[in-house]
């Protein structure tokens, strides 16, 4: 019988009684660390290829071990593995399995190594996996949404400043500014994996070990760019974990901002778009009812995450050097952020795809709240108002336009030349909505031109 086979076995003969089944499952992390096995078993592989390296444990008994492991996976993966509550986590589960398999060198694995580096290591090599497919999750929605809006360049809606009808953009433009957003998600998972990406193992418990490790090789054997510097911090630290959390929760603020627009949109007071119907619910009272839940689930699963972000924060503030107990906490949260955000972005990429544009309903919005009124002040500052003035006389043409009820575009020219001589029967070029979009030639802005090179930009960057 191994020595791992019951906990209190585990930990040697000091303890005079076994904890009770309530701290056993209180203090236990097998049942969500499981999730961890192959970051463990890929750690335990190169781990031991070294120390056999080293000449700490012999060939065979690198052999024995890989053998084992093998077995493992395969009885892990087909669900033949007994994982037991006993054994705590993931680590002392497959240990213990390690051994009862090949005997004695499944015992000389754990030399020179500690839980505490083992875990911090797992939870890495697991993250730097999962951040590479999230990456590529976010680049696949950049793609869906500049897949809806190339071939709605010349679509106009209304640009909102606090919600009030502001200047009229091409959508296409308002798509972009999202795919802005999830580049720069991108960059950060990007320069957060760099840190996810160091060596923890060679601290062992807290304090480094007697033991001639290269951790150098393991890095190495791990894909890793480099090891943790310092042992206490290297076990103890889950600032990789808050970062990843911080950078996950601003991709789904992004998505929850998207999500508010899209729920605005396709209510019928805005009917600007419509989601194709797998993405939509009816009521069980309301027959005409079609509900928005995917955006909606979105926008509440944004909170989870945040308070994800917050717990472990929290976790760590008050800890000191080194390992504590507290850090199995970190577990959970880092786990479902990665599968909210995981769904989240599968599901915005297929439905994004899936949206139908209403540019009739577009351009009407546009055309109600006087969104040209500030290319009629440009239009007097080019003839050489000063733009106080300008805004001001532009004020005048607004009352007047409201009081009969039409739009800038509809007053007369000798109506408009009562605010200003300088008007010309061009101006209704610059009053049109195209006219305004593609007169915002700068750079970054909704000129038709513009927002087409930086569609052709992005499909560079993303091919
Ligand atoms: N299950 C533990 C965790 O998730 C592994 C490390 C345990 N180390 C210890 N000294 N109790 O953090």
């Amino acid at each position: 019988m191994s020595q791992l086979d019951t906990k209190s076995q585990a930990w040697s003969a000091l303890f005079s009684e076994p904890v009770s089944d309530l701290v056993k499952r209180y203090t236990a992390s097998v049942f969500f660390d499981k999730r961890l096995w192959q970051a463990d078993i890929q750690g335990s592989l190169a781990h031991a290829g070294m120390l056999a390296g080293q000449g700490i444990i012999s060939v065979q008994d690198l052999e024995d071990i890989r053998r084992g492991m093998a077995q493992i996976t395969q009885e892990i993966e087909s669900g033949q593995f007994a994982w037991q509550l006993d054994l705590e986590d993931v680590h002392l589960n497959i240990e213990a399995r390690l051994t009862q398999l090949v005997g004695d060198a499944g015992k000389r694995l754990h030399t020179g190594r500690s839980r505490n580096d083992q875990v911090a290591t797992d939870v890495r090599l697991w993250l730097r996996g999962e951040i590479d497919l999230l990456s590529g999750l976010l680049q696949d929605l950049q793609k869906a949404l500049l897949d809806l809006a190339e071939p709605h360049v010349d679509v106009i809606l209304p640009g909102f400043t606090h919600l009030q009808v502001a200047q009229p953009v091409s959508f296409a433009h308002h798509m972009l500014a999202y795919v802005e957003m999830f580049g720069r998600d991108v960059e950060r998972m990007a320069d957060v994996r760099k840190r996810v990406n160091r060596l923890p193992l060679g601290a062992a418990a807290l304090a480094g070990t007697s033991y001639p490790l290269d951790r150098e090789a393991v890095a190495a054997a791990l894909g890793m760019e480099g090891v943790c510097e310092n042992s206490l911090d290297a076990v103890s630290d889950r600032d990789f974990a808050i970062e990843f959390t911080a950078a996950a929760t601003l991709a789904m603020v992004h998505i929850s901002r998207l999500s508010e627009e899209l729920i605005l949109w396709m209510s019928q007071n805005f009917a600007f778009i419509r989601i194709a119907d797998r993405f939509t619910t009816g009521s069980s009272i309301m027959p005409q009812k079609k509900n928005p839940d995917v955006p909606e689930l979105a926008r509440g699963k944004t909170g989870r995450v945040v308070g994800h972000l917050m717990a472990l924060v929290t976790l760590m503030k008050g800890q000191p050097l080194a390992y504590n107990k507290d850090n199995q906490e970190d577990k959970e949260p880092l786990f479902d952020t990665v599968d909210t955000l995981k769904d989240t972005l599968r599901i915005f990429a297929d439905m994004m795809r899936g949206i139908t544009v209403n540019r009739e309903a577009m351009e009407a919005a546009a055309r109600k709240g006087y969104a040209t009124a500030t290319d009629l002040a440009d239009y007097l500052v080019k003839k050489g108002l000063p733009f106080r003035d300008a805004h001001e006389t532009v004020a005048h043409a607004v009352k007047e336009a409201t009081q009969r009820g039409v739009d800038l575009s509809e007053l007369p020219l000798d109506v408009l030349q009562g605010f200003h001589a300088s008007i010309e029967q061009d101006v209704y070029g610059v009053l049109s909505l195209e006219g305004s979009v593609n007169a915002r030639t700068v750079r970054g802005g909704t000129g038709t031109e513009r927002v087409k090179e930086r569609i052709g930009a992005w499909r560079q960057k993303l091919a």
